[in-house]
């Protein structure tokens, strides 16, 4: 049973290089959602779709965790059954930080991985362009495609997150716009809350958080990891 909930959105990495969404000059400023990250643009705008996520996995390459990620990594090694790590973010940030892949959630899938249309089967192209990799699923013979999950599609590890909200009782917000997520929602179902963005989001009513920290993640994330610990000892 995890008693704290963290989940973790663009705004988490973005200290270390890596465009939000929507902030300004954010990537949904520049590419149209319609066009790479929405049901059915792997068959109308199939190549425009592979070269937006293939531009996508060479960003993350090069880039490095910063403080808020490895703090992060060493309290779930400390609280392994105590704290779930949930995150929106493609990247592999928490896992250069350390994590193992059994100690986090993406939620909206992984750059790093491609899946088949057909048996779901999935495959780990690194930071590789998919042509590059292979175009047809080795074991049934479909077709491949970035595992990300697109706007209009069934989120399948969304059930994992609905199972951490109901168990945990403080949830750690930190960088997301709460667009996709309803996180002031989130904090409401639980007893406390916590949000770290760097500015106010139209999207999220702040007033129902326990504590609000507008500061960038690396600046805000040791006290947050107090308040964890804090919380978690006095259980
Ligand atoms: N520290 C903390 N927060 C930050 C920082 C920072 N250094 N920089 C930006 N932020 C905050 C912004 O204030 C904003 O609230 O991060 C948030 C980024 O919001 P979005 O760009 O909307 O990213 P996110 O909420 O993660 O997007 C959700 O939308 O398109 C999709 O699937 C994609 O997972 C993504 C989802
Ligand atoms: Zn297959």
């Amino acid at each position: 049973m995890s008693k704290v909930l963290i989940l973790t959105g663009a705004g988490i990495s973005a200290e270390s290089g890596i465009s939000t969404f929507r902030d300004s000059d954010g990537l949904w400023e520049n590419h149209r959602i319609e066009d790479v990250c929405t049901a059915g643009c792997l068959d109308t705008n199939e190549e425009a779709t592979k070269k937006f996520y293939d531009a996508r996995r060479e960003d993350i390459k090069d880039k490095k965790p910063n403080y808020a990620h490895q703090l992060i990594v060493e309290l779930k090694q400390k609280y392994p059954q105590e704290i779930a790590v949930l995150t929106q973010n493609v990247d592999d940030l928490f896992e250069k930080a350390g994590m193992k892949s059994d100690e986090i959630v993406h939620l909206h899938g992984f750059l790093k991985e491609l899946r088949c249309r057909g048996c779901d089967e999935i495959f780990d192209i690194a930071y590789k362009a998919q042509d590059s990799f292979a175009n047809l699923c080795e074991s049934c013979g479909s077709q491949l495609r970035p595992n990300i999950v697109f706007f209009g599609e069934a989120a399948p590890k969304y059930q994992i997150l609905t199972q951490k909200l109901n168990e945990c009782e403080l949830i750690v917000i930190i960088g997301t716009s709460g667009n996709v997520l309803d996180v002031t929602y989130f904090a409401q179902l639980t007893d406390k809350s916590i949000l770290n963005n760097l500015e106010k989001s139209s999207a999220i009513d702040d007033s129902c958080f326990t504590k609000v920290y507008y500061a960038k993640a690396t600046d805000a994330i040791a006290e947050i990891a107090e308040y964890i610990e804090d919380f978690l000892e006095e259980l």
